[in-house]
């Protein structure tokens, strides 16, 4: 009859106590990581709720300006402005419009917090197109990548003016990295930053975004954005865009996609990010309502797991909240 041995290797004494754990903890949220995306709309007066993201409004010019001014109050370190114009066309002279509500919420927004915030600004045209494509069509109505990219580079010397600090390029254009920059440079921007979200799935978790930017899509973006299938491809869009000059990559969705992340995470030698989007947002939101999950563990976890996948940031509608808790 053998002995029983006792183990000697416990890994639980790094666990039995709250104050040990805090000091073993490998993987810290820190406001300053955190990035609130928002959306104003053109012409409301108040803001107004949206269903599928309960917590989550678009905002009138004035509440915008006080959720920004909140938001640097906890310590959150950047916005990331999403604009619903009251008009949309087949190209989206909105978002090329310096008066468009995007560029008028972005002055208003830097006006109010200066650099308390990284003021960043969404540059895609699905939310000002009346086909709610990310680009404008052919004559075939397919999306035309190059003619789409000469859209984008007035889009973004439009924003910088405005004074977006940070584009979020998201479109999922060919060469849009490297157009964009030509474009910025070429009219003395030199100093905006790109983030380019390299990898960006065709995913069902957008869905109440949707809603939140009153999309008019038809169809799907399939054809732009990528499979949810393919880990590869993720590199291979990020590796682009870094040789495109990048200055900061993105992943999203976050949670189906972190082993994306990682690999991401793992060859970039600039900052990567990672958007926890609308999906995520609703389906811990939902679950919490219904008492299924304790809603702010899930939601630290979450955040936990993202960052543990190698998000340097995340851009998350929980931003001021989760600053809040980490005060
Ligand atoms: C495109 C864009 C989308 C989101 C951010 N930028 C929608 C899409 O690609 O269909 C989704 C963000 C979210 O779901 O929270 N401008």
């Amino acid at each position: 009859m053998s002995e029983f041995t006792h183990p000697v290797v416990r890994p639980r004494r790094l666990r039995q106590s709250p104050a040990m754990r805090r000091l073993t903890a490998e993987t810290r949220i820190h406001p300053s990581e955190l990035i609130l995306p928002a959306f104003v709309r053109e012409g409301t007066p108040e803001p107004l709720p949206l269903q599928s993201m309960p917590g989550v409004v678009q905002h009138s010019l004035d509440s915008l300006r006080r959720a920004a001014a909140d938001a640097a109050e906890a310590g959150v370190g950047g916005v990331m402005l999403f604009g619903v114009p009251e008009t949309r066309d087949a190209i989206g002279s909105a978002a090329t419009d310096p008066d468009g509500i995007l560029n008028v919420a972005t002055r208003a927004v830097v006006a109010e917090v200066g650099d308390a915030l990284v003021v960043q600004t969404d540059l895609c045209l699905d939310e000002f197109t009346d086909h709610g494509h990310c680009g404008v069509l052919d004559s075939r109505g397919v999306v035309d990548n190059d003619a789409t990219l000469e859209r984008y580079r007035e889009m973004a010397v439009v924003q910088a003016e405005a004074g977006s600090v940070v584009l979020g390029l998201s479109g999922m254009m060919d060469g849009q990295v490297a157009a964009v920059r030509e474009a910025l440079d070429a009219a003395g921007h030199n100093d905006t930053a790109i983030l380019a979200y390299a990898a960006k799935y065709a995913s069902s978790f957008y869905g109440p975004f949707r809603e939140a930017v009153d999309s008019q899509l038809q169809g799907d973006r399939r054809s732009y954005q990528q499979d949810p299938a393919n880990r590869r491809e993720g590199l291979r869009e990020a590796r682009l865009d870094l040789e495109e000059g990048a200055d900061i990559l993105m992943v999203k969705p976050a949670m189906s996609y972190l082993d994306v992340l990682s690999d991401v995470a793992a060859f970039s030698d600039v900052p990567v990010w990672a958007y926890q989007v609308s999906g995520e947002y609703a389906m811990i939101e939902a679950a919490a309502a219904n008492g299924w999950i304790d809603r702010r563990r899930a939601i630290e976890e979450s955040l936990t797991g993202i960052r543990r996948a190698g998000a340097d940031a995340v851009l998350t509608y929980w931003a001021t909240e989760v600053a809040r808790w980490l005060r």
